[in-house]
């Protein structure tokens, strides 16, 4: 059987690079897969979080996966911190990673950059990461394009274990969608969208009003020659928010291309606006019926304990075959 594990973690507001790199793809892939939905607020707390708001986006998140269509009697969705056999078998996951393995993850490099304190567990991050895939057995692993390499990492820690101990973990693929694995920030087509640009005008958050949106993308660079045309190399700015109409409409990007022929940029940013609002509006009426719900918290305990009764069992498994006594 196919099966998935993936997740966002609770540690800003979700932002449509969010969206579009992982959870629409979360949405369409349980068609195909049996999921495992998650949010991973043992990683948020890898830099520091406030408790109360750690708790309320947390709960935020779970109402967004259920808003933009996973549905919870099809696919799991819990919370991290509620399956202890993360946290257990992150730690076993700890003693297979390299220090230099670690030590070129591109996030660590990038968070850890200019800052003179950072958390052991900004370092560690990709082995707790491992470890929530391995736990479900996953085969497919849904994700933006930046996170391919804590994937890739975690194949060379599954298939390492698995030549040490015998065979234990299934080595998972990646999923990376062809279109929208990459937001750009609306302010710089150099730089990932993410909540963490002091600039609001640089990303769209999925609880973002039409007003909002409207004016953020009326603000966003464009490139100075004036065609709809996609081409990274020499319109970036331009390209991405074709990227962004292209997985807001279902449209691909030849048909966009072809829809904005011989317009200019003015109505090209209002029509992008417009399908953005209009995919993310139902979103926002079902968040706001369910953030509150008692039904929210029944669907979360619901997820953990489905999420528990897989988890528990490789868990068992990784550590009768490292040589624990399982009594
Ligand atoms: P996180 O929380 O930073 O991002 C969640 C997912 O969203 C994707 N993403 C984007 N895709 C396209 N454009 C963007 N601008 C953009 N920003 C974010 C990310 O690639 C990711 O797929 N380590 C993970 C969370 C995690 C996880 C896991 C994921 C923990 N354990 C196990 C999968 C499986 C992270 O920090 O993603």
């Amino acid at each position: 059987m196919k099966r998935i594990l993936s997740g966002i973690k609770p540690s800003g507001e979700l932002n449509i690079g969010g969206y579009s790199g992982a959870l629409s793809q979360f949405v369409r892939n349980q068609e195909q897969f049996d999921c495992f939905y998650f949010i991973p607020d043992l990683h948020a707390i890898t830099v520091y979080q406030d408790p109360k708001e750690l708790r309320q986006r947390s709960r935020e998140l779970a109402a967004l996966y259920v808003a933009a269509g996973i549905d919870p009697k099809r696919s799991a969705i819990f919370l991290q911190s509620q399956v202890s056999a993360h946290a257990e078998l992150g730690w076993l996951m700890e003693t297979q990673a390299h220090f230099g393995e670690l030590s070129r993850m591109t996030q660590f490099k990038d968070k850890s950059d200019g800052k003179d304190v950072v958390s052991s567990a900004l370092f560690t991050y990709p082995a707790l990461m491992a470890a929530d895939i391995l736990l479900y057995q996953a085969t497919h692993v849904p994700v933006g394009e930046d996170q391919k390499q804590h994937v890739e990492l975690t194949r060379d820690l599954a298939n390492r274990f698995n030549n040490r101990y015998g065979e234990t973990f299934i080595v998972p693929e990646p999923i990376i969608q062809e279109t929208g694995a990459r937001i750009m920030g609306l302010d710089d087509p150099s730089s990932k969208m993410s909540k963490s640009n002091p600039n609001v005008s640089s990303y769209i958050l999925m609880l973002d009003e039409p007003a909002v949106i409207r004016k953020k993308f009326s603000r966003a660079v464009t490139d100075s020659d004036m065609s709809v045309r996609y081409d990274w190399e020499n319109k970036p700015a331009v390209s991405n928010l074709i990227e962004i109409y292209s997985v807001f409409s279902d449209m691909d990007i030849p048909a966009v291309e072809k829809h904005f022929e011989g317009q200019g940029y003015g109505n090209f940013k209002k029509e992008i606006a417009e399908v953005v609002i209009s995919k993310l509006e139902p979103i926002q009426q079902k968040f706001h019926d369910i953030v509150d719900s008692a039904e929210l918290d029944a669907i979360l305990r619901d997820g953990a304990e489905r999420a528990a009764a897989v988890a528990n069992e490789t868990l068992t498994k990784a550590k009768q075959n490292m040589g624990f006594l399982v009594l």
